[in-house]
């Protein structure tokens, strides 16, 4: 799949993440799907985390590993957050209604898109590696010229 990479960042320690993750939520418009793709501990869930504390959330963000999804009311509207770490394919997705929340007028986050098999279009990329006790982020927007 081709994308154009808007943008990569060094991220030193667990502040840069969450300084990053302010940043990128003054990007988001509803609807919006974002894969965030990274190994384990590779700082997927902290980004969130960073983004929804931005977007005015003050209760606790819990890491959705168990619940599938968990949601928000922000800003800017509903954000649904999905650790799909568990998820069994498209089929397992759909029995579980995720692919619900696709259908909203809502920004929708998932850790391990991988495990849904290409049934979810997204609109936008965000990539983790480990550099060192740090991170690296890169950031690619797909297809969202293609609502306009
Ligand atoms: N830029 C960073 N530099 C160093 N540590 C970081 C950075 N960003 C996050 N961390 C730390 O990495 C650890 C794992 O982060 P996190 O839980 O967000 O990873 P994850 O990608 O969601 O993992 P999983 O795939 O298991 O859900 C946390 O202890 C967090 O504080
Ligand atoms: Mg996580």
């Amino acid at each position: 799949m081709s994308s154009i990479v808007e943008s990569s960042a060094d991220l030193p320690d667990e502040a840069a993440t969450l300084a990053f993750a302010a940043s990128y939520a003054k990007t988001l418009v509803a609807p919006c799907s974002v894969a965030l793709i990274g190994e384990l501990g590779s700082g997927k869930t902290t980004f969130v985390r960073g983004v929804l504390r931005a977007l005015g959330v003050v209760g606790s963000i819990k890491s959705p590993t168990y619940a599938l999804v968990e949601s928000y009311d922000t800003a800017i509207g509903e954000v649904h957050h999905f650790d799909a770490y568990r998820i069994d394919g498209r089929d397992d997705f759909l029995s579980r209604g995720g692919f619900e929340y696709f259908a909203t007028d809502s920004i929708r986050f998932v850790e391990w898109p991988e495990n849904l098999e290409d049934s979810v279009v997204f609109d936008r990329i965000v990539r983790f590696s480990f550099e060192g006790t740090g991170r690296r982020v890169e950031v690619d927007h797909l297809g969202e010229n293609r609502r306009s």
